[in-house]
């Protein structure tokens, strides 16, 4: 199984064949995850630090869950009564756990790239758990798994990706790791959502709902993301559901077996019904969830074993 990464910043790094190994060995951690004794030793004797300087359920969450299930010591930095509130940077932060001698650190934060300038600065594996717009990949990579397992196969698909497209580090990873896996992905949104550029990544590009989800087998949702607007880019939320808001009509567009996805938190009745979120013959969103897990278990499992082998490498030629 091959994993050359040190860090896991960005899709746009992985080869497709890593991307496969991730989710092959995800499978065994849903596995694990669905048994009564939840427990593997693969993390067992690290440090595990989530410092999360934006608000997070499920991926909190979910990273914690999978180091403590994997065997890490784990700790939640919480930045609201950090020294961050008494004006401490990121990179001095940073250098402070760092000399704790931490060997996994998950950061979430809302200023795109910092994460990657971070990783400059410390000497453990560093996973981004979403920076700003730029990416968020444990969120694709569990995104993958469940199309996988839903759909039998991660290629030749079409998955339209509908919403707030602009301000949305989901729907980027989303489509990096989808075209890499030659999957046919169409971006959905009025076009004060549309990033420019998204041309040069191979999508189609659609601001007409039902045109854009016509014969899709995946709808993947997005929440309008208003703490990164800062103006006027919607009529109102009526107006956006009623052209934008995924219900059962827009849905009927879709191929009959269809899935719906949304990464979470929702915002029902804005960008879709949640008649649709809960369905659950259509909906995914819970298995999203569940994945999400054995998907983190699976990035923090192989980051692991590469810091372990790099350590080594540099024990043996001081020796
Ligand atoms: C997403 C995020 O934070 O980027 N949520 C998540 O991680 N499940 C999407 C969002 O906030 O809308």
């Amino acid at each position: 199984m091959s994993f050359n990464q040190r860090h896991l910043l960005g899709i746009e790094p992985l080869h497709p064949s890593e991307i496969t190994a991730l989710l092959d060995l995800s499978e065994r951690y849903v596995e694990l995850n669905r048994s009564s004794a939840k427990h593997a030793e693969a993390l067992a004797g690290l440090t595990q630090i989530n410092m999360f300087f934006e608000a997070s359920t499920r991926t909190q969450a979910s990273f914690e869950l999978a180091g403590k299930r994997l065997g890490a010591d784990v700790m939640n930095m919480s930045v609201a009564h950090s020294s961050v509130k008494k004006g401490e940077t990121l990179i001095d932060t940073a250098l402070t756990l760092n000399a704790m001698h931490p060997d996994l650190l998950v950061v979430r934060h809302p200023s795109s790239g910092a994460v990657n300038l971070l990783a400059e600065k410390v000497n453990c594996a560093v996973l981004n758990a979403g920076d700003g717009r730029h990416e968020h990949p444990t969120q694709a990579l569990l995104d993958a798994l469940t199309i996988r397992r839903k759909k039998g196969r991660l290629h030749r698909l079409v998955v339209a990706i509908c919403g707030d497209i602009a301000h949305s580090r989901v729907a980027r990873s989303n489509l990096i790791l989808l075209g890499k896996m030659e999957n046919r992905v169409r971006l959905i949104a009025p076009p004060t959502l549309m990033p420019a550029g998204v041309a040069e990544f191979g999508c189609e590009v659609f601001d007409d709902m039902q045109a854009g989800l016509e014969g899709a087998d995946v709808v993947m949702m997005l929440r309008l993301q208003k703490e990164r607007m800062d103006g006027a880019f919607i009529p109102s939320e009526r107006e956006f559901f009623h052209r934008y808001g995924l219900d059962s009509e827009k849905l009927s567009r879709a191929k009959p077996d269809a899935i719906v996805m949304h990464p979470g938190p929702m915002n029902r009745g804005v960008e879709i019904d949640g008649l649709i979120a809960d369905d659950i013959n259509r909906s995914v969103i819970q298995e999203q969830v569940e994945m999400g897990v054995a998907v983190r278990m699976a990035a923090m499992d192989l980051l692991a074993q590469n810091l372990r082998r790099e350590r080594l490498k540099a024990a043996l030629r001081e020796a």
